[in-house]
């Protein structure tokens, strides 16, 4: 039996595309091992969203060169993002990689593997580059990879991420995303239905839909279209699925039926990560982002009069091409007033083939972007545990995922994990059995990341368990 390392970095979307890539080769007959140096077949799903992911790729790859000498049956393959971007490069840096494959290609990855074994040579199978043919030529060669799910490769059998687009036509200047991963495409609502049915047949009971702009999704069939609103709906009505959430949301996409489902049907998480990258108009302009920070504080004052409780995260580009202090200090404004859930932070990293690196000059030293980004954080830092703290003495409803890695705990019980409705994480003792249980806890503690809770005994009656807890 092939033995099979697969080592995954970046976004969602990758963890997903890693776990159909094993079920795949596992139907034909692989196992999976922990370690490169037991596999026969070693994978790496990359990211080339920032130098610095691709950069770790590389150096794992050079730390193989030993092993496929000693060992030259030793499969070793570049998948997704990086292997998109680089191609042919993959094999100058590293001349001993069998496989390159786009994330467009990924169907391909179990017959290419069994061709190499064969004797075939090096293999690379990737997408049109977005300028080299027609639209449709460049849809056709990036493929939604999405077949039957297998519920054992998932890393929660009660949660699972369910891709309803690919691509991404926004084309912000910093970006290599719309470049790696190829023209939007939604997928059509049946199908994602009928993923979302089997997943749940499966026991699984909470979905996370994943798009790069997940709000912008668009599918037309005959006379129908549908909207992200009229597909949540849709997937709503499936029983055994109790809980939907949506990530990424472009901040001009969010419309105000969204915005009204998401307040309307109760399975929806009131969580919603809509990226604001920079508080400065100029900053905004250069990114091509296609809003001002006056909209994005709109967006945000509709999200909060719809959903009070609505718990908004962002991601922010420190140090992007000509940002100033003051441009700085716009972003850190928008961050305090926001009050952002929490905030993922990135030092601008310049990316060849995207229009920044070729207009504009990435002209912030590294040293302030790091300033920076350190300041940033530092805010977001303060303001999540005051909001955390705003939960002392509350219960709230969570879904339980697992084994908790911090293990604190002081009882017999082990330490379980679980999120509430907004998306925070609640560290209690437990029994592992819950897991998979939505279940009503207290909260006794909160630090910036994490809230601390007891479970609600059944001193209280048993019909604490069929309480309906708040949005927490
Ligand atoms: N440099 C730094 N951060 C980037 N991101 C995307 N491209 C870059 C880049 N070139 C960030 C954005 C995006 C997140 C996934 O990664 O904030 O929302
Ligand atoms: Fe990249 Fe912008 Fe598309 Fe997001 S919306 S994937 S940041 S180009």
């Amino acid at each position: 039996m092939p033995k099979l390392y697969i080592e995954t970095v970046g976004c969602q979307m990758n963890m997903l595309d890693s776990e159909l890539v094993v079920a795949s080769l596992r139907k034909e007959g692989y196992e999976l091992v922990g370690t490169p140096r037991e596999a026969d077949t070693i994978l790496f799903n990359t990211c080339s969203v920032r130098q610095h992911a691709e950069d770790k790729i590389y150096s794992a790859l050079g730390r193989l060169k030993h092993a496929k000498k000693h060992n030259p049956k030793k499969i070793i393959g570049v998948l997704g993002c990086m292997a998109q971007k680089d191609q042919r490069l993959v094999f100058e840096r590293a001349p001993y990689v069998d496989l390159v494959v786009g994330p467009g290609q990924l169907h391909q990855i179990p017959a290419l593997l069994s061709e190499i074994a064969a004797g075939s040579g090096p293999r690379m199978e990737v997408s049109l580059d977005r300028a080299a043919g027609s639209r449709a030529e460049v849809e056709r060669s990036f493929e939604s990879y999405d077949p039957l799910r297998d519920h054992e490769m998932r890393p929660s059998p009660y949660q699972a991420f369910v891709r309803i687009m690919i691509g991404c036509d926004k084309f912000c200047t910093y970006c290599i995303v719309p470049k790696v991963r190829g023209p939007e495409q939604s997928r059509p609502a049946h199908q994602i239905e009928a993923e979302a049915r089997q997943l749940a047949a499966e026991g699984c009971r909470e979905i996370t839909l994943l798009g790069q702009t997940v709000n912008s999704y668009k599918h037309t069939a005959g006379e129908r279209t549908r909207r992200l609103s009229d597909l949540i709906a849709l997937l709503h009505d499936i029983d055994g699925i109790d809980r939907i959430k949506f990530v990424t949301n472009f901040p001009k996409d969010m419309t105000d039926d969204l915005l009204a489902a998401v307040r309307d049907l109760p399975k929806c998480s009131h969580y919603l990560h809509v990226p604001a990258q920079s508080g400065s108009n100029a900053v905004l302009r250069r990114m091509k982002r296609g809003y001002t920070v006056e909209e994005y504080r709109d967006m945000l004052a509709r999200v909060r009069d719809m959903i009070p409780d609505a718990a908004v995260t962002s991601d922010f580009i420190v140090g992007f091409c000509g940002e100033t202090e003051e441009d700085f200090q716009a972003s850190a404004r928008l961050m305090r007033e926001a009050r952002f859930k929490n905030s993922f932070v990135f030092k601008y990293s310049e990316r060849p083939g995207t229009k920044g690196a070729e207009l504009l000059a990435d002209d912030v030293p590294d040293d302030v972007k790091r300033r920076r980004n350190n300041e940033l954080l530092a805010i977001q830092t303060e303001i999540s545990e005051e909001d955390n703290q705003a939960f002392l003495g509350r219960q709230v409803e969570v879904l339980v995922e697992g084994k908790s890695k911090l293990n604190r705990g002081t009882s017999e019980l082990p330490q379980l994990t679980g999120r509430t409705n907004c998306d925070r994480i609640v560290v209690f003792d437990g029994q592992e059995r819950l897991v998979g249980q939505f279940l009503p806890v207290l909260v006794y503690d909160a630090n910036a990341f994490t809230l601390f809770a007891s479970i609600v005994t059944a001193h209280a009656g048993p019909e604490v368990y069929s309480l309906q807890a708040p949005h927490a």
